[in-house]
């Protein structure tokens, strides 16, 4: 009977992964959805201890995919990680500038965008994140401080006048306050690099959505959000039919074998 229940064990095994095989390729294996580094431009390529992340980007420090040079680097206007301005519209307010800085130390250091990784064909980098749930209150405060500062553009990804080396406003786009640009805190989220954000209904705290700005004291609440997505994921690609099919093999296996 031991034995022959190791081989059900191993059967069960194998059709599951049977099943798993023959599911459509996504871009990232279901494992591979937590605790992962994007194949980016500056990215480490697993994430791991930081003990001396710069000032806005330590939040990160137990576990990050930038740098401590990259976190230095993301600090200074017009870093050499980009060559990007923030100041293309003349010295944007330091109330918003630490948004973007905040913005950006997310992007380089968190271990916990998986869920929404996704692949691109870009010359400088290979995978990019889509849709990320950004908490709805750092949204919101990411477009009140920003209100009074400048910019050309709605889209920052595309469209920039590169000939000097940094980003400068095209001839066609002039400089409006924000809220000409972007009028709503979703218009700017969403928008300005490419969807790369899709703002959430939900707060901080709820646990449903990723928060830019958090206290590392309390740990970092992103990684229950990244493994609260990863399984709705997962859930939502196993085919409807497949598990009870699965079990009534299961069954019918323990059945013979008995
Ligand atoms: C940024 O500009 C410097 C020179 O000004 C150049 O050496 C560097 O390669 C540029 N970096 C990027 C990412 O384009
Ligand atoms: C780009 O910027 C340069 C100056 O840096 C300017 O001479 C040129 O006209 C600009 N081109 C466009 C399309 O805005
Ligand atoms: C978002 O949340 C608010 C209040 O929590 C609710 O009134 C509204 O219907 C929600 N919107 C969506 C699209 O779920």
């Amino acid at each position: 009977m031991d034995m022959a229940w190791q081989g059900t064990q191993l059967l069960l095994v194998a059709l599951v992964a049977a099943a798993w095989g023959g599911q459509p390729r996504t871009p990232r294996a279901r494992t591979d959805l937590l605790n992962v580094c994007m194949d980016a431009k500056h990215h480490k390529t697993k994430p791991g201890p930081e003990d001396k992340l710069h000032d806005q980007c330590s939040p990160w420090k137990k576990n990050a995919c930038c740098s401590v040079s990259t976190s230095r680097e993301l600090h200074k206007d017009t870093s050499l990680l980009y060559n990007f301005t923030w100041d293309h519209c003349g010295k944007m307010e330091p109330a918003c500038k630490r948004h973007f800085i905040q913005d950006t130390c997310l992007y380089e250091c968190s271990p916990n965008l998986g869920p929404w990784i996704q692949q691109v064909d870009q010359s400088w980098r290979k995978e990019r994140i889509l849709d990320v749930p950004l908490c709805k209150e750092d949204c919101e405060r990411w477009w009140e401080d920003c209100r009074t500062s400048y910019t050309c553009k709605s889209n920052w990804h595309k469209g920039w006048n590169w000939t000097s080396g940094y980003n400068q406003c095209p001839v066609e786009a002039a400089c409006h306050p924000f809220d000409f640009y972007f009028p709503t805190p979703t218009a700017l989220c969403n928008d300005i690099w490419t969807q790369s954000y899709k703002v959430s209904n939900y707060s901080r705290g709820s646990g449903r959505c990723i928060q830019m700005w958090f206290d590392p004291a309390q740990g970092n609440p992103n990684e229950e959000v990244a493994r609260f997505y990863a399984e709705a994921m997962a859930a939502g690609a196993v085919p409807h039919g497949t598990g009870p099919l699965l079990l009534s093999l299961a069954l019918m296996l323990l059945w013979l074998l008995s």
